[in-house]
């Protein structure tokens, strides 16, 4: 939530700052503004809504050529998305500005105590108090690194902050406490942002910041430590894509193009993980096996989409190796005081890396003597930091807001991490496992089938454009992908949309089967687990008796649907637990096609931000 970038070098500041908040705009777009240095002074911009509107700001009242800046893209906290509410924040004697990401928790009583000093601040955020801290440091100081620390040491709660001084001219300061903060390392010119999309444009060299560390960038130097001026240490790395990744490539829409990344994403997250004799090679988890074979519970926590990834986890892990297995939403995780020891392994699943309500739950559970391990797709965030072990996914940059192929990803290692749990100890490594192994290597193939087949599926998500409502039914894995289903187009088309294990409807939710209601049913495969299959035909049948318009995805060569299917969606067939990884495709397509087709914002759905970084 909110984007940051700063920038110190050779080039026109304001020019690499906008263009870094275009790529950072997926965190927030409430309102955007920039500053600049420039000619012994600081001159600023900013406007609420979009980043367009604060381009258009910049050409009627362009701001004075300078080559540090910094900029931000808002997702509101404190106060409304307002012009005055957006960042930077200045202080009285507009040398000083400062943008922010998360939230402050002291800023009422420091607030007070600026006042009783005479300071007027003029916007309702947390983050003016900032500026004007810094200011009144800073004079006496005449060091901004020095006043950041002295300033973040009053700070209490979550903040990655940047500021300029005025007085200080090719200096650009930052300090990070929660939220996400990277260092892009040039060529005589240094970067700052909230993710390396920002900058890498211009260096994929980053540096990883700490938890309470502050940096100060001037051109030829990076200099890092902790609040009390200790020098820190911190962790260079190199990223291992490009700029071309996080452009939208021909597509429309960033979400499009994320969708059919989808086959490549997972055959690189398979990638060097299955050994030619199919045994899995995961040498990253650095859990010792001794550890894992201990393990007596496997909890998942994770939000949103990651958690229906969670909920699928479960079904594989229990299934695969007896061990048991809860899925917990984050958020709701540490404040039910869940029962965890060193036994427990705990796996923590986040796209971004930087979801709080997911790091506030692996804090509470490595406090409780639990081992975590994070599957996460943005390497030097602060989950996998902070974790026993990290299993990456390799997904690429994922910009849309609605995740697509991190989920896919996400499935992926999720199935890895409970087939190794089932090698290291050594449970149901049978036959079955073999094959499901040999399957997950050939998916990548299966997904790009499932997308070749789209366009029907386009064709009857416009011809559903002005209903209220749709429905999503599924049983075992399907029940998790129909309510990821029912999540994508709640957020992307704005519908009513709920998701249903199909044997709850019975208990009550069939009161909401009317005339030419949609309904997806998500079938599961008729081989194996025949009974789930059956039912599931009965429960279609209930539905369309009851004058539901079905629309049903099943896998290729089940014709017992057949004749109850209104629409009819073919997947390729896998074995039941895999289905998620074929099923989900077109359940993003069809909410991606009824979003255009309503005329909304597919890559930045109203109210939402990419990358969750308050509780
Ligand atoms: C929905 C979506 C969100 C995220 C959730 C967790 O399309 O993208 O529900 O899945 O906010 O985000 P991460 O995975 O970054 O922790």
């Amino acid at each position: 939530m909110c984007g940051i970038v700063g920038y110190v070098g050779g080039q026109s500041a304001l020019d690499v700052v906008i263009a870094g908040l275009k790529r950072l705009e997926y965190r927030g777009y409430d309102s955007a503004g920039v500053a600049v240095l420039a000619d012994g002074g600081l001159a600023a911009a900013k406007k609420a809504g979009k980043l367009a509107n604060l381009g258009k700001v910049l050409d009627e009242h362009p701001l004075p050529a300078g080559s540090t800046g910094i900029g931000h893209t808002r997702w509101a906290t404190h106060g409304g998305p307002t012009d005055a509410n957006a960042h930077p924040h200045l202080d009285n004697s507009g040398r000083v500005a400062v943008v922010h990401n998360g939230i402050i928790e002291n800023f009422a009583a420091l607030r007070a105590e600026l006042a009783e000093r005479g300071h007027e601040l003029t916007s309702e955020t947390d983050t003016e108090v900032v500026a004007h801290l810094l200011a009144e440091n800073f004079s006496s100081c005449g060091d901004l690194a020095e006043s950041m620390r002295q300033v973040c040491r009053r700070l209490e709660g979550a903040f990655t902050l940047v500021a300029v001084h005025a007085d200080e001219p090719d200096t650009v300061v930052g300090a990070r406490r929660n939220s996400p903060l990277v260092v892009g390392v040039g060529e005589g010119e240094n970067f700052l942002a909230s993710d390396v999309a920002a900058f890498i444009a211009h260096t994929r060299e980053a540096v990883e910041l700490g938890q309470d560390q502050v940096v100060e960038l001037r051109r030829d130097r990076v200099t890092v430590t902790d609040f009390d001026g200790a020098p820190a240490e911190t962790r260079a790395y190199h990223v291992d894509w490009d700029a071309s990744a996080a452009e939208k490539g021909g597509y429309d829409y960033f979400m499009l193009k994320e969708i059919a990344e989808q086959p490549k994403a997972v055959a690189d997250t398979l990638l060097g993980r299955i050994d030619e004799a199919g045994r899995l090679a995961l040498d990253e988890v650095h859990i010792p096996d001794h550890v894992l074979r201990e393990v007596n519970k496997v909890v998942i926590v994770a939000c949103g989409t990651a958690y229906h990834a969670g909920m699928i986890a479960k079904y594989a892990i229990e299934h695969w190796t007896r061990v048991p297995c809860e899925t917990e939403l984050a958020s709701e995780f540490r404040y039910r005081d869940p029962i965890l020891d060193q036994r427990t392994l705990v796996i923590a699943i986040s796209q971004s890396g930087e979801t709080m309500d997911t790091l506030m739950a692996l804090r509470h559970a490595r406090e409780q003597g639990a081992k975590v391990l994070a599957i996460c797709n943005t390497n030097g965030s602060t989950i996998p930091r902070e974790s026993d072990a990290v299993l990456y996914t390799h997904a690429g940059p994922e910009v849309a807001v609605a995740s697509t192929k991190a989920f896919l990803t996400q499935l992926v290692a999720c199935y890895l991490v409970a087939l190794y749990l089932g090698q290291v100890r050594g449970t149901k490594w049978g036959d079955e496992i073999g094959s499901v192994i040999r399957e997950l290597s050939q998916i990548a193939t299966e997904v790009d089938k499932v997308l070749g087949t789209m366009e029907p599926v386009r064709e009857l998500a416009r011809s559903l454009a002005d209903k209220n409502t749709v429905l999503f039914l599924g049983r075992h894995v399907g029940f998790p992908v129909a309510l990821e289903g029912a999540l994508k187009l709640k957020e992307l088309a704005y519908m009513h949309a709920e998701g249903f294990a199909a044997g709850e409807l019975k208990h009550g939710p069939i009161a909401l089967i009317e005339d030419d209601l949609p309904v997806v049913v998500v079938v599961p495969s008729p081989r194996g687990r025949s009974v789930l299959h059956d039912k599931i035909v009965s429960n279609i049948q209930e539905i369309r008796a009851r004058g539901a318009r079905t629309i049903v995805i099943a896998e290729e060569g089940d014709d017992t649907v057949v004749p109850y299917a209104d629409h009819l969606v073919r997947i390729p067939a896998t074995p039941t637990l895999l289905q998620p990884l074929v099923a989900t495709v077109p359940l993003q397509v069809f909410a991606c096609e009824l979003a255009t087709a309503r005329g909304n914002e597919v890559d930045q759905p109203r109210n939402l931000a990419k990358s969750v970084t308050v509780e």
